[in-house]
């Protein structure tokens, strides 16, 4: 039975998978380890408010097993050599130079697992795939774990995490299933039932399935494409409904009462983002080129090519709106994240439509309730469009909508925050420059209460 785990990587999946695991397991000792010094203190922190990353009824979690079995740290070293089950939670990015740059996951961060695993390790251990893989990386982790480690025996499992952000803590408890993939011999096997049995002291057996390590490692690659592919065809419909006089939410709904749609992954918006939809998508193109499967990666690249359409027709139709020109004009733009109840704007829709509407030489103040000023900075300068300067120029930060909106030629809705929805629309109306305009990117306000007010109101797909 395992006792004691460690994860390496505290980020978005570890901190709240393993706050989890802790919790509903309060007889394994769980430590999170991160090189990320500022991100370990931040778990540390006594005040539950400055946990590194924002998710609903996280703290609470956080807070019953922290200090009894669940562990953050920095000592990778140590945690490793104690555990007997290691789960590698490091980011796997696009990879942004050489070979496959733009494409291919960038693997150095798993790498660097894999090495110090095996160079630190003085027993045999089962070492998990928590972070999302291209299929066969067990190979390559095998490898360097037999190759360069100290003559002890590893037992390589995937398994894959399926875990939203906004509602990680609800998925993480009540997940729809839990996979895990591993090796035929009686040493897989064996490893297999280590970790089932770790889920099975909160998930009903029947939900968590077992499988070769290569279909679970693509079945992670495939469950993102699907529910990616979603989005991007309900949005490619949402531009015939504008021209057609339907209304794309009366059509999500009429088809996803047919149980083999389904009503869920309909919503029509200004784009999907998040750090995995379009990383993950890419590598899947990137794999099925390398088998020389040009068909099959067309097919797919087809996703992102429609999400970046979508963003961009999103800021295209603001400019035509606006009489040709946002030159001078404030636009307020509300939501950074990539969607509700996250403070996490990695590849968000908001970058980008910021952007487009900073080189149309527009004036925007972006209002959201979670995401830092720094972040906001750091996401535009990251895009290289303009200097720093310039970009601290175009774009001010604004902690107060209200302000963020008052004068403003048009708002735009980027984020379905729910607090949104009880904003005083009549007073925001009342402070704007006339005509006035909301752009409603997540279709999230009431159409007919704005036009009441006298807004102009346009919605994505109708
Ligand atoms: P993240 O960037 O939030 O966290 C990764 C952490 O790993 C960082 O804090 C980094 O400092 C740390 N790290 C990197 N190399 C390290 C090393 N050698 N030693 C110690 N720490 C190291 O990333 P994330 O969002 O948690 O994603 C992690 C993985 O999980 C990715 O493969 C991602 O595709 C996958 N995933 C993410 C989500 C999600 O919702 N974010 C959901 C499912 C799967
Ligand atoms: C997604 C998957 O849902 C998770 O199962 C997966 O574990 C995770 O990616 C991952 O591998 O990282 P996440 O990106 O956190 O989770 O959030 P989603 O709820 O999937 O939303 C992704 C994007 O699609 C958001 O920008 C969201 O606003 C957008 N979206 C989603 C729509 O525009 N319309 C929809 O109907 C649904």
């Amino acid at each position: 039975m395992i006792k004691n785990i460690c994860c390496i990587g505290a980020g978005y999946v570890g901190g709240p998978t393993m706050a989890v695991i802790a919790q509903k397991c309060p007889h394994i000792k769980v430590t999170v380890v991160d090189l990320n010094e500022k991100r370990i203190a931040a778990w540390n922190d006594e005040d539950l408010n400055n946990l590194p990353i924002y998710e609903p009824g996280l703290a609470n979690v956080v807070s019953e097993s922290r200090g009894r079995n669940l562990f953050f740290s920095t000592d990778v070293d140590s945690a490793i050599d104690s555990a007997d089950m290691i789960f590698i939670s490091v980011n796997t990015p696009t990879k942004n130079y050489g070979e496959g740059k733009g494409m291919a996951a960038d693997l150095k961060y798993i790498e660097l697992c894999a090495r110090q695993i095996a160079r630190v390790s003085k027993g045999n251990k089962i070492v998990v795939e928590k972070s999302t893989l291209p299929v066969r990386t067990a190979e390559a982790i095998k490898s360097i774990l037999e190759n360069t480690g100290n003559g002890f025996k590893f037992q390589i499992l995937s398994n894959p995490e399926f875990l939203a952000e906004g509602t990680a803590v609800r998925d993480l408890q009540k997940p729809d299933r839990v996979l895990v993939g591993g090796e035929s011999s009686p040493e897989g096997q064996e490893a297999i039932i280590k970790l089932v049995d770790i889920y099975a002291n909160w998930v009903s057996k029947d939900r968590i399935l077992t499988t070769n390590v290569w279909s679970s490692e693509l079945s992670k690659l495939t469950a993102n494409a699907f529910l990616a592919q979603r989005v991007s065809s309900i949005n490619a419909l949402s531009e015939l409904c504008e021209k057609t006089g339907a209304d794309v939410n009366e059509v999500a709904r009429a088809i996803g009462m047919d149980s083999r749609i389904g009503s869920k992954f309909l919503k029509a918006s200004v784009g999907f983002g998040g750090s995995c939809f379009q990383k993950d998508i890419l590598n899947l193109v990137y794999i099925a080129k390398s088998y020389g499967l040009n068909e099959v990666a067309d097919y797919w690249e087809q996703v992102i090519i429609m999400n970046d359409y979508q963003k961009s027709r999103f800021s295209k139709n603001i400019v035509k709106t606006l009489y040709n020109t946002v030159s001078g004009k404030k636009i307020a733009l509300l939501g950074w994240s990539f969607k509700k109840d996250t403070n996490d704007s990695r590849e968000s829709p908001a970058i980008y439509v910021a952007n487009d509407l900073m080189e149309e030489q527009a004036s925007v103040v972006v209002f959201d309730p979670k995401v830092e000023e720094t972040q906001i900075y750091s996401d535009l300068n990251y895009l290289g469009t303009r200097s720093e300067i310039e970009n601290k120029k175009g774009l001010k930060v604004s902690s107060s909508y209200v302000d963020a909106c008052k004068d403003a030629h048009a708002i735009l809705i980027v984020t379905e925050w729910d607090t949104f929805k009880s904003y005083d629309w009549k007073n925001i109306f009342d402070q704007m420059k006339k005509p006035a305009f909301i752009f409603d990117g997540r279709n999230l306000l009431n159409k007919k209460e704005l036009e009441q007010i006298g807004f102009i109101y346009k919605a994505i797909g109708s």
